[in-house]
C-alpha cells in the first residue's frame, strides 16, 4: 500500500460535513485497506470557524475555501455546501488545479451538470455526485454503471423526505396539509421555509439528474414540469382511499413510447395501494427503475439526514481516490442520445378530476360530451349528491356509473377517472368544463399512476 495519504478536502461542515469528517477521522484504516493508500482531511472551509463541532478538528478549520481548493496538493475536493454560487466557482477552481470532486449539490447539478462534466474531462479529473439524489440509496452509480448496458425506460420514484413524511401522515391520520407540515416541522423533517420541498424543487432537481444518467441525455431542472403538494387536500386523499390507492408526490422520468424523445415531471399522484412505492412511509425515499433486460427494480432507504447522505458521499470519495491512485478517471456525463425533452402537454396518463356541479338531469351527459369532444375516455364515474348547504349526503358507491343520485336545486360532486389520455387533451377538457353552467368549480384534478 502505498503510505503517502491522498489530501482530501471539505467544503461545508454542517450535518452532512460533520459527518464526513467523523467517518473520515475515525475510519481511517478501513478507507485506507479499501483505496490503497491513506487519505487524510487537509483542510475543511467553513463560514463559521466558531461555531462547536464535535469531533471535527479545529486546527484544520479555515474561512477561505478559494485558497484551499488553489493549494495544488489537494487529490478530491468534497462539498456539501449546496447553492449555485460560490460553489460552481469553487468546483470550477478546484477541477483546474487537478482534483477530483465529490459533491452533495443537486440544486447545481441539476442546473450546470453538463458545463461541469465538462469541465471534469477538460482537466481529467472525476465528478462524482451520489449523494445529490435520495441521500444514502445507491442510484447514480447503479443507473451509470450497473445499467448501463440494458435500456431504462422509466425511473419513478419518491426523492424527497419531507413531502412522503407529510402525505403519509395526511394518508394515515386523516390531517390536512397545514396540520402534516407543522407535525413535519417539528419533527425536523421540514425546514423552516419548507419552500423548495413542498412545491417541488428539491425533487424536480433530483429528476432532471435521473432522467439525464438514465436516457444518456441532457435533462436540467428547467426541463422538468413541477407541481407542488400544497393543494393536495384530505378529500383527495380519502377519493385516493376509495380507489384502492394512496397519493405521493412523484419524480417521474419517462422515454417516450417511439423512444425520440423524454419527460421528467414532479407533481402528487395516485398510486395503487398494490404498487411498491405505496409502502414508503415516513421520510423514505423510494425509487422504482424500469430496464429493458433488468425488469423492475426497486431502490430504497433513507433519502436525507447526516449520516446516509456521508455514507453516499463516502462511497464517492474512495471510488474518485482509487482513480486517483490509478492515474484515471471513472465513467463521465453519458449524453449521446441528445433526445429532446418533450413538453408536460405530451405526457399519456390517467387522471382522477373531480367536479361540483349542479344536481339536475342531463347534468352527467353534458359532462361526458366534454371528455368525448376531446378524445378524453371515461374509465369511471362516481356521484355523490350534495345538499345545498354542501354536506355529503349519498356515498358515491350506489350512484356508480348512473348518475341517479339527485336533488332538487342542490349540488352533487363527480368523479370522473379517465383512461390514459395526453395532458394537454386533459387540460383542453378541463377547461371546457369551467365553461359549463352546471359545472360549479373543478374541486382537484390529480394524475393516477403505476398501473
Ligand atoms: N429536503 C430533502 C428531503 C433532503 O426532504 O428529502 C435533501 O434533498
Amino acid at each position: 500500500m502505498r503510505t503517502r495519504p491522498l489530501k482530501v478536502a471539505l467544503l461545508g461542515c454542517g450535518v452532512v460535513g460533520s459527518e464526513v469528517t467523523r467517518i473520515i477521522t475515525t475510519q481511517t484504516a478501513d478507507l485506507a485497506a479499501r483505496i490503497g493508500a491513506p487519505i487524510e482531511l487537509a483542510g475543511i472551509a467553513v463560514r463559521r470557524p466558531n461555531r462547536v463541532r464535535a469531533g471535527v478538528p479545529a486546527e484544520l478549520l479555515t474561512t477561505d475555501a478559494t485558497a484551499l481548493v488553489k493549494r495544488g496538493d489537494i487529490d478530491v475536493v468534497v462539498e456539501v455546501i449546496g447553492g449555485i454560487e460560490p460553489v460552481r466557482t469553487l468546483i470550477t477552481t478546484a477541477f483546474e488545479h487537478g482534483a477530483s470532486v465529490v459533491s452533495a449539490n443537486k440544486a447545481l447539478l441539476a442546473a450546470d451538470g453538463a458545463n461541469l462534466h465538462a469541465k471534469a474531462v477538460e482537466h481529467g479529473v472525476d465528478l462524482y455526485y451520489e449523494a445529490a439524489v435520495a441521500g444514502a440509496i445507491p442510484l447514480i452509480r447503479p443507473l451509470r454503471e450497473s445499467l448501463a448496458g440494458d435500456k431504462v425506460n422509466r425511473v419513478l420514484g419518491i426523492v424527497n423526505g419531507t413531502t412522503n413524511f407529510i402525505l403519509d401522515k395526511m394518508d394515515s391520520t386523516g390531517a390536512g396539509y397545514s396540520e402534516a407540515l407543522d407535525e413535519a416541522t417539528a419533527l425536523g423533517y421540514a425546514e423552516a421555509d419548507p419552500t423548495a420541498d413542498v412545491e417541488g424543487f428539491d425533487a424536480a432537481a433530483k429528476a432532471a439528474i435521473l432522467s439525464g444518467i438514465a436516457f444518456h441525455t441532457r435533462v436540467t431542472i428547467d426541463d422538468v414540469h413541477r407541481e407542488g403538494l400544497t393543494e393536495v387536500t384530505a378529500a383527495d386523499i380519502a377519493s385516493a382511499k376509495k380507489m384502492g390507492c394512496t397519493v405521493k408526490l412523484l419524480a417521474i422520468c419517462e422515454r417516450a413510447a417511439d423512444g425520440r424523445s423524454v419527460t421528467a415531471r414532479v407533481h402528487p399522484a395516485m398510486i395503487p395501494l398494490s404498487h411498491p412505492l405505496a409502502s414508503v412511509r415516513g421520510a423514505y425515499n423510494a425509487v422504482f427503475v424500469e430496464a429493458e433486460a433488468a425488469g423492475q427494480l426497486m431502490f430504497y432507504g433513507p433519502g436525507a439526514g447526516g449520516a446516509p447522505t456521508a455514507s453516499a458521499v463516502l462511497g464517492d470519495l474512495v471510488a474518485a481516490c482509487r482513480n486517483k491512485l490509478a492515474g484515471t478517471t471513472g465513467a463521465g456525463e453519458s449524453a449521446y442520445t441528445q433526445l429532446p425533452v418533450s413538453p408536460m402537454g405530451d405526457v399519456v396518463t390517467r387522471y382522477h378530476i373531480s367536479l361540483d356541479v349542479a344536481d339536475k338531469p342531463g347534468v352527467l351527459a353534458q359532462v361526458a360530451t366534454v371528455f368525448a369532444e376531446h378524445d378524453v375516455s371515461i374509465d369511471t364515474v362516481r356521484q355523490q349528491g350534495r345538499s345545498q348547504s354542501g354536506g355529503d349526503t349519498n356515498d358515491g358507491a350506489a350512484a356508480e356509473q348512473t348518475g341517479a343520485v339527485r336533488r332538487a336545486g342542490g349540488e352533487a360532486s363527480l368523479v370522473v377517472v379517465t383512461h390514459r389520455a395526453p395532458d394537454a387533451a386533459l387540460s383542453a377538457t378541463v377547461e371546457s368544463l369551467r365553461k359549463l353552467d352546471t359545472v360549479r368549480g373543478v374541486a382537484s384534478i390529480m394524475r393516477v399512476e403505476g398501473e
